[in-house]
């Protein structure tokens, strides 16, 4: 069995992505405590008993702790936040913004009372606005502070552009940006096959097919899943990202970060590439954007914006 750094990971909520995040980051061998927090106590505590008894056979040794009880995640170096509730079929990611508003703010507190030092990674949409508010209410660094979304989106595009192409996935390299709804930026540019640029290998008509695929990408899982959406690809995006971090490994990876002038934006949370490593968030990665992109940038930061708008007037912000 590999050594296990002294290191404790809470996952915020115990449905299908914290289950599956917890059971990522045991598998990974990330962390010696791994905390499962729910208001559902027995979800917690039933998830948590199991993955123990998977590690007897799995050859794992985190100890998993399942509990509603804030006091135990104190002290926690990296929290990935999954609280809260999913989309059915019909709703947009902002049709959550209140009730999931409301969560995050509440797990915010504990975040900041007994954890200060750690890092957030934050699962819960609509993922850019609810990643601001928890920079907001923790009041941390940004740099700590990452919302999850352009790795799946990526994963997703990464996936049509191996379907497409016949090549193995393993080989692809996709980069989607902006936010994470409908107006998010698939940039085929920025996407290669083992070193060759997606221009090269598929018509233009397949790669736009291909982007609007990605953009209904987590809308194509709920219309079929009908209860949920979708949990194992989000899961191990953020377990990749707090990989990254927390073994100072220095991905770049497409995040929701705050934007202090960057790509000309300035004071909201969004998709761009960033470099991951011991202080959270090294380095944002500007590249140039052509004319086309840089319009559908400039239109996803307003429909991002037009989010925490609502949040303020929620008042919850
Ligand atoms: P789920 O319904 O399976 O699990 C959510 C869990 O949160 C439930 O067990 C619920 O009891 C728990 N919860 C509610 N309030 C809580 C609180 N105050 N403290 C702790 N736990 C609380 O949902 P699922 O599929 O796990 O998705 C979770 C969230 O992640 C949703 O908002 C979903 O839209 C979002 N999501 C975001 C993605 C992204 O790319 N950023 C991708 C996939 C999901
Ligand atoms: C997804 O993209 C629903 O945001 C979630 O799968």
């Amino acid at each position: 069995m590999p050594s296990i750094p002294q290191r404790k990971i809470t996952v915020v909520g115990a449905g299908y992505v914290g289950m599956t995040a917890a059971q990522l980051c045991a598998q990974k061998h990330l962390a010696s405590e791994i905390v499962l927090i729910d208001i559902l106590e027995g979800r917690a505590k039933g998830i948590a008993l199991d993955l123990n008894q998977m590690a007897a056979i799995e050859g794992i040794g985190a100890r998993v702790v399942g509990t509603a009880d804030p006091k135990q995640t104190y002290g926690s170096d990296l929290f990935i936040v999954t609280a809260g509730l999913p989309r059915k079929p019909g709703m947009s990611r902002s049709d959550l913004l209140e009730v999931n508003g409301k969560i995050v703010a509440g797990v915010a507190q504990y975040i900041r009372k007994g954890s200060p030092e750690s890092f957030v990674i934050v699962v819960t949409n609509p993922l850019d606005t609810m990643v601001h508010l928890m920079r907001a209410k923790t009041a941390f660094p940004a740099k700590q502070v990452i919302g999850m979304a352009g790795v799946l989106d990526s994963a997703r595009f990464s996936w049509f552009i191996a379907e497409s192409t016949g090549a193995n996935v393993t080989d692809v390299d996709a980069m989607v940006l902006g936010a994470h709804g409908d107006s998010m930026v698939p940039m085929p540019q920025f996407c290669t096959v083992n070193g060759v640029t997606l221009p090269h290998l598929v018509d233009k008509a397949r790669i736009d097919a291909m982007a609007d695929r990605t953009r209904g990408g987590g809308a194509e899982i709920v219309n079929l899943l009908k209860t949920g959406s979708a949990f194992y690809a989000p899961a191990a995006a953020a377990v990749a990202m707090g990989k990254s971090i927390l073994g100072d490994e220095r991905r770049m990876l497409p995040c929701a970060c705050f934007m202090n002038g960057q790509y000309g934006f300035e004071g909201i949370y969004m998709g761009v590439p960033a470099i991951l490593g011991k202080t959270g968030v090294e380095k944002i990665v500007e590249i140039p954007l052509d004319n086309e992109s840089r319009i559908l940038m400039n239109k996803t930061a307003g429909a991002i914006q037009k989010d925490i708008e609502l949040l303020r007037s929620l008042a919850l912000l």
